[in-house]
């Protein structure tokens, strides 16, 4: 699954660079005197009581890097790094230039930059604060069928970049990496894309690279039980420490598509493995994008409508005990492999309040019994845990590292 409807669509600032770049819409927040267009001068508050990056709108862009601690980097030295990063953050989402900054940061607004932080629970015990690691963070169980490679995958620190352009991504991915020196390094890093703002007449639910429309169930921020499920709680197993409330756990998952053996089947075959249609996202059993699926419905032949492996069967809620999880995905594509086949596919981002009532079921379904496995692997992997958000003058995680 990947970013997309539910709040999360593609171009809510509606139709800048498919109109025109040089028609700015004169907010010009951070541009000097002149006004930027509206991709550019977009900018999400980096303070709040959540992290951005999380129920935002996907940028078109994402950079995800995770850091390991240096040998040695001790609470303080973490605490230090996290303020840096926090302050740094708050002023790039703001269209505000660091100090001695290079040139890459000149002329662009923030163009919807976010920065999210989250902790590995390798974080904890190098900090010697094993005894609050939180309870949801226990190591994910392997899977049947993942293919995991342990240098892309984990790490103490992940950071996520998402921007509506590549070049202020850069610029903020390689100013945190320097604000870094001496206390982490660079572990893994991964790029993303989804659509640009204005790419589509209206806003979309984005697609992936199977061709999908992709995002459609996800969880919507205005149903009443949405910040139970995404955001940590009060009272919920996995919560309960203060410092982690509002709160929220992410599972990365690189997955590479199979893209040769999927373009092998045709589009009913390739329908049926979703349960939705490919052209205009609605379930198999009919109507709209949004209508619901009608998992009862039979085909004149008796057999299920959404068949019994479809992907939307396996992973929908209302087969998983309630399991829900908020996906936030981005494309990817790496050039090709040794085979000639695309390095292609989702790097699955996945919030919720609690994994094991999140991701570990659904996926431990999926790995068995989803008509999309056969054309995919899980090729990396990493559970972390982003703090809530920091007021002005907090930094994230201060109520841990303080
Ligand atoms: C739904 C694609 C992996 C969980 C969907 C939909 C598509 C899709 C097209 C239907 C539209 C929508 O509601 O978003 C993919 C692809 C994947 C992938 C291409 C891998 C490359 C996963 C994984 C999980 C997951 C790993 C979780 C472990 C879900 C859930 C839904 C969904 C919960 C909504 C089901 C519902 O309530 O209707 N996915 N997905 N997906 N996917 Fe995936």
């Amino acid at each position: 699954g990947a970013a997309g409807a539910g709040g999360l669509v593609a171009g809510a600032a509606g139709g800048a660079v498919g109109a025109s770049l040089a028609d700015g819409d004169g907010s010009g927040s951070g541009a000097g005197s002149l006004s930027l267009a509206s991709v550019g001068a977009s900018a999400v508050p980096f303070h709040g009581a959540q992290q951005a990056g999380i129920t935002t709108p996907a940028q078109a862009r994402t950079v995800l890097v995770a850091y390991d601690l240096e040998p040695g980097a001790d609470r303080a030295k973490a605490a230090a790094l996290m303020r840096r990063w926090s302050d740094t953050a708050a002023r790039l989402a703001r269209g505000e230039r660091p100090d001695a900054d290079g040139q890459v940061g000149l002329d662009a607004g923030p163009s919807s930059l976010t920065v999210t932080f989250a902790f590995g629970a390798t974080l904890f015990d190098k900090l010697g604060l094993a005894g609050r690691r939180p309870e949801g963070l226990q190591p994910l169980p392997p899977f049947p069928g993942d293919e995991l490679d342990a240098s892309r995958s984990d790490g103490d620190l992940l950071v996520q970049v998402c921007t509506d352009d590549a070049l202020v991504g850069f610029h903020a991915v390689r100013t945190l990496q320097r604000l870094a020196r001496g206390t982490a390094k660079v572990r893994w890093q991964m790029t993303g894309f989804a659509r640009s703002p204005g790419a589509t007449a209206k806003p979309m639910t984005h697609r992936n690279l199977m061709g999908q429309v992709d995002g459609t169930n996800n969880p919507k921020p205005e149903a009443p039980d949405f910040a139970a499920k995404i955001f940590v709680g009060d009272a919920g197993a996995a919560g309960g420490a203060a410092w982690l409330r509002g709160g929220s756990y992410v599972v990365m998952r690189r997955i590479r598509m199979l893209l040769d053996d999927w373009d092998g089947l045709d589009l009913a075959a390739q329908e049926r493995v979703i349960g939705r249609r490919k052209d205009t996202g609605a379930p198999v059993t009919g109507g709209e994008e949004t209508t619901p699926a009608d998992f009862g419905a039979r085909a004149a032949n008796g057999s299920l409508a959404v068949a019994e492996n479809a992907h939307i069967r396996v992973s929908a809620p209302e087969f998983n005990r309630g399991a829900t999880m908020l996906r936030r995905g981005y494309s990817y594509h790496d050039g090709f492999r040794p085979d000639g086949s695309p390095d292609a596919g989702l790097l699955f981002l996945a919030w919720q309040a609690d994994p094991r009532d999140g991701f570990v079921p659904v996926q431990q379904k999926l790995a068995r019994g989803d008509a999309l496995s056969p054309f995919v692997r899980h090729e990396a992997s990493g559970l972390y845990v982003a703090p809530p958000g920091c007021p002005e003058g907090g930094y994230v995680g201060q109520a841990l590292l303080d």
